[in-house]
C-alpha cells in the first residue's frame, strides 16, 4: 500500500474510532464519524449526536467554519441527501467548499444511496469510496440489516445451564450466569435500542431491564412487551418505572386495563391473533416495531418465545452465556423440541467469563 493510501486510511480509521465511541447513543441512526483535514493537519473531528442528530458532518463543518475551504473530509458513511434543519449534509458540504471526500461506505438508505455521491461529484468535489467499508459494515450492521430486511435487527441474549435450560421447574429466580457474564450482558443492552420480552418472563421474573454499572442505574432500557391477554400487573417494576422509559405493548385485549396502561403512558397496540395459530404473527409485529423507529432490538425471553422467533427466521444474532451448573431434566428448555447444537450456526466470537462461556453466533449461510 502506498504511503498516501496509508495516510487516507489513517484518517478514516480515526473517523471509525470516533463513530465506535458513540455507538449505542445514536439509534435509530447509525453512528458515523468524520475528520476534516487541511494541509495534513486535523482541523475538526466529530461523531453523530445523541439520538442521531446532528449528523457528524454538520458538527464538523460548524466547528471548522471558513477553515473548511479547500480541505479534505474523511467520513464513515455517505453524507445524507435528505433535508434537515440546515439543509442536507451534502448541501452543507458543497457550500463549505470542501475539495475532496473519502467515504468509507455508500449509505443504503434509498433517500441517499449514491445520490449524494453523484451530487457532490457534479459540484466538482473529488470522491473516493470504500477504502474501509468493512469497518462501517461491522459497526452499523443493525442499520444496513434493518434497511434490507425491512424489520429491526434482532439479537437474542440467553443465559443457559450446561444442560441447555433457561429456568428451574418452578421458575424460581436464581442467576444462571455469573457476575462477569451479567456485566457483559449489560454491554449488550447498551448496544441495543430496546428489549423485547413476553408477559410470561415479566410475570415470572419482574425484571428491571436497566443498564447498571456497579449497581448504579445508567439507563432504563425501552421495553417492548408481547402480552396477548394483558396479564402483566400494574405493579411490576417496568410499569412502576414508566416515567423513565418507553414501554410498548402488543395485545389483543381492548379493556379497562388497556385504557389504564395507555393513560399511564404506555404505547399500546391492539392486534388480532393469526387465525391458524391463535397467536400474533411475529413478522407483522417486527414491521410495526420498525415503524415506531426502533431498528435494533435485544430479545430477553424464555425458550417458548425464542423457538417462535427461530421458526419465523427472525433472529440475526445469538448471544449465549453457558454456565457450568446443571439444572436437570425438569428445568425449562431454551428451545422447544430441538437441541441448540442442532441449529446450523456459525460462531463469530467467543469469550470466557470465569467458568461461563459466551458465544456470539449467526445462522450459517
Ligand atoms: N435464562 C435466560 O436468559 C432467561 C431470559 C429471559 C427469561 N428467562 C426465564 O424464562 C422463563 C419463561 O420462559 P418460557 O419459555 O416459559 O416463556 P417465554 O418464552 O418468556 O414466554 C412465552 C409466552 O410468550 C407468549 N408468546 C410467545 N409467542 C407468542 C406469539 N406469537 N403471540 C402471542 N404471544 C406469544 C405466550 O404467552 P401467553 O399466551 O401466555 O400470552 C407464551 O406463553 C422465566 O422463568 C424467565 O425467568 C430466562
Amino acid at each position: 500500500m502506498s504511503s498516501t493510501v496509508n495516510l487516507h486510511k489513517k484518517y478514516l480509521l480515526l473517523a471509525h474510532s470516533l463513530a465506535k465511541k458513540k455507538f449505542g447513543n445514536t439509534f435509530p441512526n447509525p453512528s458515523v464519524g468524520c475528520v476534516l483535514v487541511k494541509n495534513n493537519k486535523i482541523i475538526a473531528q466529530a461523531s453523530t449526536g445523541k439520538n442521531g442528530r446532528p449528523h457528524a458532518e454538520e458538527i464538523v463543518l460548524k466547528k471548522a467554519g471558513n477553515k473548511s475551504i479547500g480541505s479534505t473530509l474523511y467520513v464513515t458513511l455517505e453524507p445524507c441527501n435528505h433535508k434537515s434543519e440546515h439543509g442536507s449534509c451534502t448541501d452543507q458540504i458543497i457550500q463549505s467548499r470542501i475539495k475532496k471526500i473519502f467515504i468509507a461506505k455508500v449509505d443504503l438508505d434509498p433517500r441517499t444511496k449514491y445520490k449524494s455521491i453523484k451530487k457532490l461529484k457534479k459540484n466538482g468535489i473529488k470522491i473516493n469510496v470504500g477504502i474501509t467499508s468493512y469497518k462501517t459494515d461491522l459497526l452499523n450492521k443493525f442499520f444496513f440489516n434493518s434497511l434490507i430486511n425491512k424489520r429491526p435487527f434482532i439479537k437474542v441474549k440467553m443465559a443457559i445451564s450446561q444442560d441447555e435450560k433457561i429456568a428451574w421447574k418452578d421458575y424460581s429466580s436464581k442467576w444462571i450466569s455469573n457476575n462477569k457474564s451479567r456485566n457483559y450482558a449489560h454491554k449488550l443492552r447498551a448496544q441495543s435500542q430496546a428489549i423485547l420480552t413476553t408477559s410470561k418472563t415479566i410475570i415470572k421474573d419482574n425484571p428491571r431491564f436497566t443498564i447498571r454499572n456497579k449497581n448504579k442505574i445508567i439507563k432504563y432500557m425501552p421495553v417492548i412487551i408481547i402480552d396477548k391477554n394483558l396479564k402483566i400487573s400494574l405493579n411490576t417494576y417496568l410499569i412502576k418505572s414508566l416515567t423513565k422509559r418507553r414501554i410498548i405493548i402488543f395485545t389483543s385485549q381492548s379493556n379497562r386495563k388497556f385504557n389504564k396502561l395507555k393513560s399511564l403512558g404506555c404505547e399500546i397496540f391492539l392486534l388480532k391473533e393469526h387465525k391458524n395459530t391463535n397467536e400474533f404473527y411475529l413478522p407483522l409485529i417486527m414491521k410495526k416495531i420498525l415503524s415506531l423507529n426502533i431498528n435494533n432490538i435485544l430479545v430477553e425471553s424464555g425458550g417458548i418465545f425464542f423457538t417462535k422467533l427461530l421458526l419465523c427466521n427472525l433472529i440475526d444474532e445469538f448471544h449465549i452465556f453457558k454456565s457450568s451448573l446443571k439444572i436437570g431434566q425438569s428445568g425449562k428448555p431454551m428451545i422447544i423440541n430441538k437441541k441448540f447444537k442442532d441449529l446450523s450456526l456459525e460462531e463469530i466470537s467467543k469469550k470466557k467469563f470465569g467458568k461461563d462461556v459466551y458465544q456470539q453466533l449467526i445462522i450459517k449461510k
